[in-house]
């Protein structure tokens, strides 16, 4: 057994700085589904300072401990109080010049007032991500952890606020190979607490999720509720309300769960028209509510069938990014790209390649676009690691749990572009039916490379998909555009195709001949043959080329990318539209 030296120093010598931080860990068991209630916003100016070297976390800095045990004063190597202000949410990548290619810790501190409330009364932190692990120290105590970068987590923290307290938060966005996405993907790894930051005050007994959804049976009539409470008062009755419904009912709850179905009418949601209906539940003195679209969604044979009819899902890929504030968009960029998609005639988008904002969801649901949503098992994630499916799966778990009363979200995904191994294979076969276990009234789906050597579809997880999703770059990465015909002709799948990627890199504003790569020229020439065969498979129920708008790209070297991917059908701040834009917006708007 190995013993520790008498010089040992842990800020020091101790080279396993994160294990002390092991536990506890907050994840899909401890979130709370908010729904539409309101939280006190910790959101604003907050200390910060990157920590190249870890050191808040190998020197514990969180304790504060400015003097030793005589009250001598100790030197520090940190000044909370004097560090810079930064807003929060928001990534440090977009803040400050010398910080935009930053990877490691990221210390934040606040202070926080807090005035108890009435007795029995339960206090929670809610963050809306902190990417890509958090770590979270309340007056220099560790409440705990959460990995996963882009879904919210809470921890509780009743009976541990005083009037005045020292928050302190260490976001690492170190890439790792064992994290999910691993340590080499196609986008800029920004950090930070790019979302929301919020108390949250709760009964002692309190809703701690409810589902509302149409149950997916064809007769558009049954309502499906389910709630999930936490706290004493284990056994009860919930009582559900939709007034514009003319619904109040009865939820049976025992242990902590219960399940009801109420046979109403309601106005379905669909892209042309977001119908969204307010539903209240209530348990004991909690009250949850939320805003919610009542819509079906299913698969009949090589159909996708939108509340009963056919649709095609007129799509593009899109990453959350915005040129100024990196991954934490304001809701009037969001509006803006789901306007402009609109306006190209989309009324389906693909998030990639992992969870975008809560907001941007609810604001899908208002505006009227359908979504598949996506978590980061991308490429070559350590798919024979358990603990790397455990923290796929949790995210998995935190998105479902965040967005399943979100009519927009028609389809989760499990991944992207991974390699057909029998371990990733297993890997993403369980991701499936974790979907299929939270949530039967979703489908499921990923995007799978094709072999190329056929060329045909035959990734094996296509027999546990609903949808198959297809990335092909023909025209690009294999400039043979012959093999796309054939690949169509190779492939008899017994289900809905999505080609969830197609495109070409074009630099905003270069011209030349067709034959050139990377003017807008030869990417509208790729679209347009691109088209012109995708529009002749009947199989194909939906297209989402790469990308909407050109992204932040580290991978992206060459003088025309200058680290951006230059897919985009957009410049990275909306205002030009390529030639090839213009291409998509016809094809889409003759459909329409
Ligand atoms: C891949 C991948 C994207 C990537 C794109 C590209 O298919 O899914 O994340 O950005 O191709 O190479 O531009």
């Amino acid at each position: 057994m190995t013993t520790t030296p008498a010089n040992f120093r842990d800020d020091i010598h101790r080279v396993d700085f994160l294990s002390p931080y092991a536990s506890p860990k907050a994840d899909a068991s401890t979130l709370i589904d908010l729904g539409g209630r309101q939280i006190e916003s910790l959101d604003g100016p907050w200390h910060f300072a990157i920590d190249p070297n870890d050191q808040c976390l190998r020197a514990r800095w969180f304790e504060e401990k400015y003097t030793d045990d005589q009250g001598r004063p100790l030197p520090m190597n940190f000044s909370f109080d004097e560090w810079e202000e930064v807003p929060v949410p928001s990534c440090w990548n977009v803040l400050e010049s010398e910080w935009m290619w930053f990877e490691g810790s990221g210390v934040y501190v606040r202070d926080l007032d807090f005035q108890p409330g009435g007795p029995g009364e339960r206090v929670f932190l809610r963050f809306g991500g902190a990417a890509y692990a958090g770590y979270v120290f309340l007056n220099g105590d560790y409440l705990g952890w959460h990995r996963g970068g882009s879904t919210p987590f809470c921890f509780e923290v009743t009976g541990k606020l005083g009037a005045t307290n020292r928050l302190v938060v260490v976001v690492r966005n170190a890439r790792e190979v064992e994290n999910v996405p691993t340590n080499n993907f196609d986008w800029f790894n920004y950090g930070g607490l790019h979302r929301g930051v919020g108390l949250v005050r709760l009964p002692a007994t309190f809703v701690k999720a409810a589902s509302v959804t149409l149950v997916p049976d064809g007769s558009f009539s049954t309502v499906a509720v389910s709630v999930t409470v936490d706290g004493a008062e284990r056994d009860g009755q919930a009582q559900v309300e939709i007034p514009e419904l003319g619904l109040t009912g009865l939820v049976d709850v025992s242990g902590g769960v219960g399940g009801a179905e109420f046979q109403v009418t309601p106005e379905l949601w669909s892209p042309e028209n977001p119908r969204l209906y307010d539903v209240v539940v209530r348990y004991g003195s909690d009250v949850w509510s939320d805003r919610v679209g009542f819509r079906e969604i299913r698969v009949d044979g090589r159909e996708i069938l939108l509340n009963g009819s056919p649709v095609f899902l007129r799509g593009v890929c899109c990453h959350e990014e915005s040129d100024t504030h990196g991954r934490s968009l304001t809701e009037e960029e969001i509006r803006d790209t789901f306007r402009i998609a609109k306006d190209m005639g989309c009324n389906f988008m693909r998030l990639a390649h992992y969870p975008h904002s809560g907001a941007t969801s609810r604001i899908a649901d208002e505006v009227g676009i359908l979504l598949w949503e996506e978590i980061p098992v991308y490429w070559a994630i350590m798919f024979d690691s358990p603990d790397t499916l455990a923290d796929a799966d949790n995210q998995l778990r935190e998105l479902i749990l965040r967005d399943r009363n979100r009519a927009s979200v028609i389809i989760w995904s499990v991944g992207n572009e991974n390699a057909d191994t029998d371990a990733r294979l297993a890997f993403m076969s369980g991701l499936v039916d974790t979907c299929h276990d939270l949530d039967p009234t979703r489908l499921v789906s990923a995007a799978c490379l094709v072999n190329p050597v056929i060329p045909a579809i035959s990734d094996r997880l296509v027999d546990k998909l609903d949808i198959i999703g297809v990335n092909e770059y023909y025209g690009w990465y294999d400039p043979d555009f012959t093999k796309l015909p054939a690949l169509f002709e190779n492939s008899h799948p017994s289900k809905p195709v999505i080609i969830t990627e197609f495109g070409a890199d074009a630099t905003p504003g270069l011209h030349g001949d067709t034959g050139q790569l990377y003017t807008e020229d030869h990417q509208q020439q790729v679209y347009q043959h691109q088209i012109e065969v995708l529009s002749t498979i009947d199989y194909i129920k939906g297209t989402t080329p790469w990308i909407f708008y050109d992204f932040r790209c580290p991978r992206r070297t060459h003088v025309l990318q200058g680290y951006y991917n230059r897919k985009g059908l957009l410049s990275p701040d909306k205002t030009h539209h390529k030639l090839a834009y213009t291409t998509m917006q016809n094809w889409y708007q003759s459909m329409m």
